[in-house]
């Protein structure tokens, strides 16, 4: 049995294999309307969400299976003291795969100890999330039609923003990735980021506040939001949040060909203007996440075609 907790689990090998299978599932989306057929997925989310949620359930819809769970802690017996341990040990009799997203980092790795069935990390706290990386890496091998040789650009929420450490360590799989790193002093990448994976693997990265110079070397841009939820402090929320916003102004400083990426959901950071250049990608990348989960639904679940 595998669990997906951390895009580190994966292979460079197997996310080709998910990005194949997620493009033939682009191309021939009869052909797997029944792949699953009698299975259950189950999504247990004790945080909000839009894409994750909805995209694992329309996944496993489309694959001809079935879905059940919780869209929040209040909905469950969590808010009656249950542990992670027992309610996965319980939805595990229900369901054949759990998509798990949980504010506390580590709880779907604790979570997979003691399920008996697979489990998925939609989203732990500020850690990491990596469904939306393989959204995010085959959106960019279908914009740029390569994973290597480029340079990408992240800018916001360095520190609490999980997408960017998943994403940070996926590329630097692939050779010649360079890293620009934009944000405010207070929400640089985290150390373990820096020393286990930038430094460790003797990448070329380099931090700044100058979004206007990095936009000018980007093939790929990733913009993220400034995370709410993960501050102590709402002055310093306030101060920060506003700190790098894109709109069609700054554009301009970018290459014709740079591709614009967000997770969402966006806030101020992002704006809506900037959805008509071709270059913004952050829906196709949203459509892009249900056809890799169904991908990784069918691996994790041993189904093929
Ligand atoms: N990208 C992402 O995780 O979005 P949601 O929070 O809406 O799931």
């Amino acid at each position: 049995m595998r669990h997906l907790i951390d895009i580190k689990d994966l292979s460079v090998e197997e996310i080709k294999g998910l990005i194949d299978t997620a493009n033939d599932i682009i191309e021939n989306r009869a052909a797997y309307s029944e792949v699953c057929k009698g299975k259950k997925l189950a999504t247990l989310f004790f945080e909000p969400s839009t894409r994750t949620r909805l995209s694992f359930e329309a996944a496993m819809w489309e694959l001809g299976g079935s879905v059940l769970g919780f869209s929040s802690a209040d909905a469950s017996s969590t808010s009656k003291g249950e542990s992670v341990t027992d309610t996965v040990r319980t939805v595990g009799c229900y369901a054949d795969i759990i998509a798990m997203r949980h504010p506390k980092e580590g709880a779907p790795l604790l979570a997979s100890l003691s399920s008996t069935v697979p489990i998925i990390n939609a989203g732990d706290g500020g850690h990491s999330h990596p469904t939306q990386t393989l959204t995010d890496l085959l959106t960019i091998m279908r914009e740029k039609g390569r994973l290597d040789n480029m340079t990408v650009a992240l800018c916001g929420d360095l520190k609490f923003g999980r997408t960017v450490h998943s994403l940070i360590s996926a590329m630097s799989f692939y050779d010649n990735v360079k890293f620009i790193l934009i944000s405010p002093e207070e929400l640089k990448v985290p150390n373990y980021i820096r020393q286990d994976v930038l430094e460790k693997k003797n990448l070329e990265w380099y931090e700044t506040d100058n979004m206007e110079n990095a936009l000018g070397e980007a093939d790929v841009l990733y913009m993220t939001r400034v995370q709410r939820e993960r501050f102590f402090n709402e002055a310093d929320y306030l101060r920060l949040k506003d700190s790098f916003i894109l709109d069609t102004e700054k554009m301009k400083y970018a290459k014709p060909d740079t591709t614009i990426l967000h997770p969402l959901p966006r806030v101020n950071e992002i704006s809506v203007k900037v959805d008509e250049d071709p270059r913004a990608c952050y829906f196709k990348q949203v459509e892009n996440g249900k056809f890799i989960r169904m991908a990784l639904i069918m691996m994790l679940l041993g189904v093929t075609k």
